[in-house]
């Protein structure tokens, strides 16, 4: 075994296998800034078992990519100002820093972002974009590297992979740069994949495909998967369960199933409002949610989406409602008048 695996084997070595794969415990994050503290994660816990995907879903801006990032320790150092714990098969990495996190980096995590033409090297061929990974972190010779990169491109979809490999990302369509960088992603064989918003960037024709294909290559690899979108229908099909994210904070989790059957937090009950469904009728207007997300530097009192929720009561702008287990195993929501319990919303909010 080269040094650099077994550095980061021995790391692991205490592992524990029967734990949960993530565990995060009241992570907070947040940036210094010349207006004040932006608190873009505040206060996040959720676990994530092995082989399963979670859906992290909530409008732009809700601190999706900020968690998804912090707990990968991929944030900036220098105006970041983080707590609470993340524990990855039962070891702390909370402090996110890269010294700890680079070992795990591709090889126990790694993450697709939004947009393809970012993340992959305009000037260096595709080819070598897999096998310089490969051979990194793993340590494999040239010839394996190579034949491995061009198994991987077939294993994403990429037709003619070995042609592929001599090619640039501009040759590609946005479509299957996004295949290439899941390949990348995909190379050492992560047990946790983050998809950032992985097909926002997209032609709407490949999006599901793109979706589709994360979704095959999770299984194939019982792998776990963070599935961040602003799209409730993105997660529908595709996550086990959905933790619902506003103002940096949790606001509803439950199994997937649950969350669409039962749900109970009324920013929940607007994001879905907000997508298209099957049935209707193509001239049919969506619901935007009214309003405009808080200030992260000075949010409001009480419930942060007090202003913008039609059940809003007097209690919600003074109390802070708590993320609470409800009756169903799993589900958990913050709100102090649910959807479908009894309130009706308030007329003209
Ligand atoms: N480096 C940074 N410095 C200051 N604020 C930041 C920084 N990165 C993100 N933010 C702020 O954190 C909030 C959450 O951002 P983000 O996680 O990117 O949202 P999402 O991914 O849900 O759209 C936003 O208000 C954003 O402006
Ligand atoms: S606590 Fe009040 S304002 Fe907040 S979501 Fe529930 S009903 Fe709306
Ligand atoms: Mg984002």
């Amino acid at each position: 075994m080269s040094p650099r695996n077994r550095r980061s084997s021995e790391r692991f070595a205490e592992t524990v296998l029967d734990g949960p794969l993530l565990e995060v415990s009241d992570l907070k994050t947040h940036f210094r800034t010349d207006r004040g503290l932006v608190k873009a994660v505040n206060g996040v816990s959720l676990t994530l078992e092995r082989g399963r995907t979670l859906g992290v879903v909530g409008e732009s801006g809700s601190g999706k990519t900020v968690l998804s990032r912090s707990i990968m320790g991929l944030l900036p150092k220098h105006n970041v100002v983080r707590s609470g714990s993340v524990r990855f098969e039962g070891r702390e990495i909370g402090a996110g820093d890269p010294r700890t996190m680079r070992p795990l980096w591709g090889t126990e995590m790694a993450m697709v972002f939004q947009d393809p033409m970012t993340s992959l090297n305009p000037v260096m061929r595709i080819g070598n974009q897999i096998t310089e990974s490969l051979r990194y972190h793993l340590e494999v010779a040239k010839d394996f590297a190579n034949e491995t990169a061009i198994a991987l491109l077939r294993s994403v979809g990429i037709p003619e992979p070995e042609r592929r490999m001599r090619e640039y990302p501009h040759q590609l369509s946005g479509g299957m740069r996004q295949r290439v960088t899941i390949a990348i992603a995909l190379a050492c064989g992560p047990k946790l994949l983050f998809a950032d918003e992985p097909t926002t960037a997209l032609d709407v024709t490949v999006q599901a495909q793109i979706l589709d294909l994360l979704q095959a290559q999770q299984r194939e690899r019982f792998m776990a998967m963070i599935l961040v979108t602003h799209d409730l229908g993105v997660v529908a099909g595709r996550a086990d369960d959905i933790a619902v994210m506003y103002a940096g904070e949790v606001v509803e989790k439950a199994p997937t199933r649950t969350l669409f059957t039962e749900m109970r937090h009324p920013y929940t009950e607007a994001l879905l409002k907000s997508i298209p469904k099957l049935g209707d009728p193509s001239h049919t207007r969506l619901e935007a949610i009214g309003g405009r997300p808080p200030d992260l530097v000075d949010p409001p009192p009480g419930c942060k989406f007090a202003p913008r929720c039609p059940y809003a009561q007097n209690r919600c702008a003074m109390e802070v409602p708590v993320l609470t287990e409800s009756g169903s195993s799993g589900h958990a929501f913050a709100c102090f008048y649910p959807v479908g319990v009894g309130a009706a919303p308030v007329a003209g909010a």
